[in-house]
Protein backbone atom coordinates (compact mmCIF):
# COMPACT_ATOMS: atom_id res chain seq x y z
CA UNK A 1 0.00 0.00 0.00
CA UNK A 2 1.21 3.63 -0.84
CA UNK A 3 1.87 6.26 1.54
CA UNK A 4 -1.24 8.06 0.50
CA UNK A 5 -3.93 7.29 3.33
CA UNK A 6 -7.12 9.24 3.90
CA UNK A 7 -7.34 8.69 7.81
CA UNK A 8 -10.82 9.41 10.28
CA UNK A 9 -10.53 8.58 13.62
CA UNK A 10 -11.48 4.71 13.15
CA UNK A 11 -11.57 4.08 9.02
CA UNK A 12 -8.43 4.17 6.82
CA UNK A 13 -8.50 4.09 3.22
CA UNK A 14 -4.72 3.29 1.93
CA UNK A 15 -4.73 2.76 -2.18
CA UNK A 16 -2.24 0.01 -3.48
CA UNK A 17 0.83 1.52 -5.60
CA UNK A 18 -1.15 -0.13 -9.11
CA UNK A 19 -4.11 1.59 -11.22
CA UNK A 20 -6.48 -0.08 -8.98
CA UNK A 21 -7.29 -1.77 -5.25
CA UNK A 22 -7.63 -0.17 -1.87
CA UNK A 23 -7.52 -1.34 1.31
CA UNK A 24 -10.21 -0.33 3.90
CA UNK A 25 -9.46 -0.54 7.39
CA UNK A 26 -11.54 0.02 10.99
CA UNK A 27 -14.82 -1.18 9.65
CA UNK A 28 -16.65 -3.64 10.73
CA UNK A 29 -19.28 -5.33 7.91
CA UNK A 30 -21.72 -6.60 10.49
CA UNK A 31 -22.58 -3.37 11.88
CA UNK A 32 -21.23 -0.85 9.36
CA UNK A 33 -22.46 2.67 9.67
CA UNK A 34 -23.54 5.28 6.97
CA UNK A 35 -20.49 7.37 7.12
CA UNK A 36 -18.33 4.33 6.90
CA UNK A 37 -20.42 2.68 3.65
CA UNK A 38 -20.46 6.06 2.16
CA UNK A 39 -16.32 6.36 2.16
CA UNK A 40 -16.61 2.29 1.02
CA UNK A 41 -18.66 3.28 -1.65
CA UNK A 42 -16.49 6.30 -2.99
CA UNK A 43 -13.44 3.73 -2.42
CA UNK A 44 -15.26 0.92 -4.53
CA UNK A 45 -16.00 3.99 -7.51
CA UNK A 46 -12.14 5.21 -7.29
CA UNK A 47 -10.07 2.02 -7.07
CA UNK A 48 -12.48 -1.02 -8.20
CA UNK A 49 -10.99 -3.32 -5.66
CA UNK A 50 -11.55 -3.07 -2.35
CA UNK A 51 -10.41 -5.18 0.73
CA UNK A 52 -11.65 -5.55 4.06
CA UNK A 53 -10.01 -7.28 6.54
CA UNK A 54 -10.79 -9.21 10.01
CA UNK A 55 -14.12 -9.66 9.29
CA UNK A 56 -16.60 -12.82 11.10
CA UNK A 57 -19.15 -12.97 8.64
CA UNK A 58 -22.68 -15.84 8.44
CA UNK A 59 -23.84 -16.20 5.15
CA UNK A 60 -26.58 -14.07 6.22
CA UNK A 61 -24.64 -11.12 7.50
CA UNK A 62 -22.68 -11.62 4.24
CA UNK A 63 -25.98 -11.50 2.01
CA UNK A 64 -27.09 -8.48 4.49
CA UNK A 65 -24.32 -6.29 3.77
CA UNK A 66 -24.19 -7.21 -0.17
CA UNK A 67 -27.78 -6.16 -0.27
CA UNK A 68 -26.67 -2.85 0.66
CA UNK A 69 -24.74 -2.42 -2.75
CA UNK A 70 -27.91 -3.47 -4.83
CA UNK A 71 -30.56 -6.30 -5.43
CA UNK A 72 -28.84 -9.92 -5.60
CA UNK A 73 -27.89 -12.39 -8.76
CA UNK A 74 -28.54 -16.01 -7.71
CA UNK A 75 -25.52 -17.50 -7.90
CA UNK A 76 -25.01 -19.90 -10.94
CA UNK A 77 -25.37 -23.66 -10.40
CA UNK A 78 -22.36 -25.33 -9.61
CA UNK A 79 -20.53 -27.94 -12.46
CA UNK A 80 -22.02 -30.66 -11.10
CA UNK A 81 -25.29 -29.24 -11.85
CA UNK A 82 -26.44 -28.80 -7.71
CA UNK A 83 -27.10 -25.59 -5.78
CA UNK A 84 -24.53 -24.50 -2.80
CA UNK A 85 -25.92 -23.17 0.20
CA UNK A 86 -29.76 -24.71 0.60
CA UNK A 87 -32.02 -21.55 1.16
CA UNK A 88 -29.43 -19.37 0.26
CA UNK A 89 -29.25 -19.05 -2.94
CA UNK A 90 -26.89 -15.66 -3.32
CA UNK A 91 -24.15 -17.76 -1.93
CA UNK A 92 -21.93 -18.75 -4.52
CA UNK A 93 -19.51 -20.99 -3.27
CA UNK A 94 -15.54 -21.10 -4.35
CA UNK A 95 -14.25 -24.25 -3.11
CA UNK A 96 -11.82 -27.67 -4.21
CA UNK A 97 -12.85 -29.11 -0.80
CA UNK A 98 -14.91 -32.47 -1.15
CA UNK A 99 -17.49 -33.82 1.36
CA UNK A 100 -19.03 -37.37 1.13
CA UNK A 101 -17.79 -37.36 -2.20
CA UNK A 102 -19.02 -34.17 -4.17
CA UNK A 103 -17.68 -30.88 -4.09
CA UNK A 104 -19.27 -28.43 -2.24
CA UNK A 105 -18.05 -25.59 -4.59
CA UNK A 106 -16.69 -24.76 -7.74
CA UNK A 107 -13.27 -24.04 -9.70
CA UNK A 108 -11.54 -26.71 -7.58
CA UNK A 109 -7.60 -26.05 -6.77
CA UNK A 110 -6.44 -24.98 -10.65
CA UNK A 111 -6.20 -22.07 -11.81
CA UNK A 112 -8.60 -19.83 -12.74
CA UNK A 113 -7.51 -17.59 -15.99
CA UNK A 114 -8.58 -14.10 -16.34
CA UNK A 115 -12.32 -13.80 -16.50
CA UNK A 116 -14.93 -10.78 -15.43
CA UNK A 117 -17.75 -12.69 -13.80
CA UNK A 118 -20.95 -13.90 -15.86
CA UNK A 119 -20.37 -11.71 -18.93
CA UNK A 120 -21.78 -13.98 -21.01
CA UNK A 121 -25.06 -12.52 -20.00
CA UNK A 122 -27.20 -9.44 -21.36
CA UNK A 123 -27.11 -7.48 -17.98
CA UNK A 124 -24.01 -8.86 -16.23
CA UNK A 125 -23.60 -8.30 -12.21
CA UNK A 126 -21.98 -4.85 -11.39
CA UNK A 127 -20.12 -5.86 -8.61
CA UNK A 128 -18.70 -9.81 -6.78
CA UNK A 129 -17.85 -10.03 -3.22
CA UNK A 130 -15.97 -12.49 -2.26
CA UNK A 131 -15.18 -14.08 1.45
CA UNK A 132 -12.27 -15.62 2.05
CA UNK A 133 -13.39 -18.38 5.55
CA UNK A 134 -10.25 -21.17 5.17
CA UNK A 135 -7.36 -20.65 2.97
CA UNK A 136 -4.16 -22.46 1.82
CA UNK A 137 -1.14 -21.64 3.64
CA UNK A 138 0.49 -20.79 0.12
CA UNK A 139 -1.36 -20.40 -3.41
CA UNK A 140 -4.38 -19.67 -4.42
CA UNK A 141 -3.70 -15.78 -4.60
CA UNK A 142 -6.49 -13.23 -6.50
CA UNK A 143 -5.02 -10.92 -9.22
CA UNK A 144 -7.01 -8.27 -10.41
CA UNK A 145 -6.49 -6.14 -13.38
CA UNK A 146 -8.06 -2.29 -14.54
CA UNK A 147 -9.75 -2.31 -17.46
CA UNK A 148 -9.49 1.81 -17.12
CA UNK A 149 -5.89 1.77 -17.51
CA UNK A 150 -5.80 -0.75 -20.30
CA UNK A 151 -7.92 1.36 -22.35
CA UNK A 152 -6.46 4.31 -21.14
CA UNK A 153 -2.44 2.47 -22.44
CA UNK A 154 -3.72 1.53 -25.90
CA UNK A 155 -1.99 4.02 -28.87
CA UNK A 156 -4.80 5.85 -30.33
CA UNK A 157 -4.71 4.21 -33.72
CA UNK A 158 -5.92 1.18 -31.61
CA UNK A 159 -8.35 3.04 -29.62
CA UNK A 160 -9.38 4.16 -32.86
CA UNK A 161 -10.08 0.87 -34.42
CA UNK A 162 -12.00 -0.70 -31.19
CA UNK A 163 -14.18 2.21 -30.65
CA UNK A 164 -16.86 1.50 -32.46
CA UNK A 165 -16.81 -2.67 -32.14
CA UNK A 166 -18.45 -5.42 -30.69
CA UNK A 167 -17.42 -8.64 -28.67
CA UNK A 168 -19.01 -12.04 -27.81
CA UNK A 169 -18.31 -13.16 -24.17
CA UNK A 170 -18.65 -16.97 -24.25
CA UNK A 171 -20.74 -19.18 -21.56
CA UNK A 172 -19.14 -22.12 -22.24
CA UNK A 173 -16.59 -22.74 -19.65
CA UNK A 174 -15.84 -21.49 -16.84
CA UNK A 175 -12.45 -19.74 -15.72
CA UNK A 176 -11.39 -23.17 -14.02
CA UNK A 177 -12.21 -24.72 -17.50
CA UNK A 178 -14.75 -26.56 -16.49
CA UNK A 179 -18.04 -26.72 -18.96
CA UNK A 180 -20.94 -24.93 -17.79
CA UNK A 181 -24.01 -26.58 -16.50
CA UNK A 182 -26.22 -27.63 -19.30
CA UNK A 183 -24.12 -26.22 -22.06
CA UNK A 184 -22.88 -28.26 -24.71
CA UNK A 185 -18.72 -27.82 -25.35
CA UNK A 186 -18.02 -25.71 -28.17
CA UNK A 187 -14.33 -24.32 -29.36
CA UNK A 188 -15.79 -22.29 -31.98
CA UNK A 189 -16.03 -18.98 -30.92
CA UNK A 190 -18.20 -17.71 -33.52
CA UNK A 191 -21.14 -20.16 -32.70
CA UNK A 192 -20.50 -20.82 -28.94
CA UNK A 193 -22.74 -19.68 -26.96
CA UNK A 194 -22.92 -15.84 -25.18
CA UNK A 195 -23.64 -12.16 -24.85
CA UNK A 196 -22.65 -9.08 -27.11
CA UNK A 197 -21.41 -6.43 -25.35
CA UNK A 198 -19.47 -3.27 -26.83
CA UNK A 199 -15.66 -3.67 -26.68
CA UNK A 200 -15.34 -0.27 -25.27
CA UNK A 201 -17.50 0.62 -22.40
CA UNK A 202 -18.66 3.97 -20.39
CA UNK A 203 -18.36 3.00 -16.83
CA UNK A 204 -22.16 4.69 -15.54
CA UNK A 205 -20.80 5.72 -12.08
CA UNK A 206 -17.16 7.07 -12.94
CA UNK A 207 -18.00 8.39 -16.74
CA UNK A 208 -14.46 6.86 -17.39
CA UNK A 209 -14.34 4.27 -20.57
CA UNK A 210 -12.80 0.83 -20.02
CA UNK A 211 -11.90 -2.12 -22.70
CA UNK A 212 -14.52 -4.94 -21.81
CA UNK A 213 -12.68 -8.35 -22.61
CA UNK A 214 -14.44 -10.66 -20.16
CA UNK A 215 -12.53 -13.65 -21.30
CA UNK A 216 -9.65 -14.55 -23.72
CA UNK A 217 -10.97 -18.27 -24.45
CA UNK A 218 -13.86 -18.48 -27.31
CA UNK A 219 -14.36 -14.50 -26.87
CA UNK A 220 -15.19 -13.18 -30.30
CA UNK A 221 -15.60 -9.89 -32.61
CA UNK A 222 -18.59 -10.19 -35.04
CA UNK A 223 -17.60 -8.90 -37.88
CA UNK A 224 -14.30 -10.17 -38.28
CA UNK A 225 -12.47 -13.02 -39.96
CA UNK A 226 -12.04 -15.52 -37.44
CA UNK A 227 -8.30 -14.87 -38.08
CA UNK A 228 -8.59 -11.06 -37.68
CA UNK A 229 -10.55 -11.04 -34.36
CA UNK A 230 -7.83 -13.31 -32.68
CA UNK A 231 -4.87 -11.23 -33.64
CA UNK A 232 -7.05 -7.93 -32.40
CA UNK A 233 -7.96 -9.87 -29.39
CA UNK A 234 -4.30 -10.75 -28.53
CA UNK A 235 -2.75 -7.38 -29.33
CA UNK A 236 -5.55 -6.20 -26.47
CA UNK A 237 -5.02 -8.80 -24.14
CA UNK A 238 -1.39 -7.90 -23.95
CA UNK A 239 -2.62 -4.48 -22.90
CA UNK A 240 -5.06 -5.46 -20.42
CA UNK A 241 -2.68 -8.55 -18.05
CA UNK A 242 0.83 -5.99 -18.24
CA UNK A 243 2.31 -6.75 -14.60
CA UNK A 244 2.07 -2.98 -13.89
CA UNK A 245 -1.36 -3.10 -14.50
CA UNK A 246 -2.20 -5.83 -11.75
CA UNK A 247 -2.57 -5.83 -8.24
CA UNK A 248 -2.36 -9.28 -6.55
CA UNK A 249 -4.13 -10.26 -3.03
CA UNK A 250 -2.66 -12.89 -1.19
CA UNK A 251 -5.68 -14.13 0.94
CA UNK A 252 -6.28 -14.55 5.07
CA UNK A 253 -9.06 -16.35 6.89
CA UNK A 254 -11.76 -13.20 6.77
CA UNK A 255 -10.54 -11.16 4.09
CA UNK A 256 -13.64 -9.82 1.94
CA UNK A 257 -13.25 -8.32 -1.10
CA UNK A 258 -15.23 -6.46 -2.71
CA UNK A 259 -14.83 -5.57 -6.73
CA UNK A 260 -16.42 -3.84 -9.66
CA UNK A 261 -16.69 -6.35 -12.78
CA UNK A 262 -17.40 -3.80 -15.16
CA UNK A 263 -13.86 -1.86 -14.72
CA UNK A 264 -11.57 -5.07 -13.77
CA UNK A 265 -11.06 -8.48 -14.44
CA UNK A 266 -9.36 -11.71 -11.90
CA UNK A 267 -7.79 -14.80 -11.96
CA UNK A 268 -6.56 -17.04 -9.41
CA UNK A 269 -3.39 -19.14 -9.21
CA UNK A 270 -3.54 -22.78 -8.54
CA UNK A 271 -2.83 -24.42 -5.09
CA UNK A 272 -2.35 -27.34 -3.55
CA UNK A 273 -5.22 -29.57 -4.15
CA UNK A 274 -4.97 -31.23 -0.64
CA UNK A 275 -5.38 -28.40 1.07
CA UNK A 276 -8.85 -26.54 1.66
CA UNK A 277 -9.59 -23.04 0.14
CA UNK A 278 -13.63 -22.12 1.12
CA UNK A 279 -14.75 -19.02 -0.24
CA UNK A 280 -18.37 -17.56 -0.29
CA UNK A 281 -19.32 -14.84 -3.06
CA UNK A 282 -22.06 -12.60 -3.84
CA UNK A 283 -22.83 -10.63 -6.54
CA UNK A 284 -24.62 -7.47 -7.32
CA UNK A 285 -27.08 -7.14 -9.85
CA UNK A 286 -26.27 -4.70 -12.99
CA UNK A 287 -28.88 -2.13 -13.07
CA UNK A 288 -28.16 -1.67 -16.48
CA UNK A 289 -26.35 -3.76 -19.97
CA UNK A 290 -22.82 -2.65 -20.30
CA UNK A 291 -23.31 0.06 -22.97
CA UNK A 292 -20.59 2.26 -24.71
C1 LIG B 1 -13.71 -16.10 -8.89
O1 LIG B 1 -13.20 -16.14 -9.99
O2 LIG B 1 -14.79 -15.55 -8.69
C2 LIG B 1 -12.98 -16.73 -7.73
C3 LIG B 1 -11.65 -16.14 -7.51
C4 LIG B 1 -10.90 -16.86 -6.44
O3 LIG B 1 -11.11 -18.06 -6.22
O4 LIG B 1 -10.05 -16.23 -5.80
Amino acid sequence: MSSAAEKTARRTVVATDRPLGAEIGGVDLQRIDAADFTALRHAFVAHSVVLIRDQRLTDDDLIAFSRRLGVLDWAPVQENGRRFVPGKPEIYVVSNVVENGAAIGSLGAGEAAWHTDMSYIEAPPMASLLYAIEVPASGGDTSFCSMYAAYDALPAALRERVARLIIKHDGTYNSGGYVRAGIAASDDPRTSPGAVHPLVCVHPDSGRRYLYLGRRRNAYIPGLELAQSEALLDELWVYATRPENVWTHRWRAGDVVLWDNRSTMHRRDPFDAAARRIMHRTQIKGTTAPSA
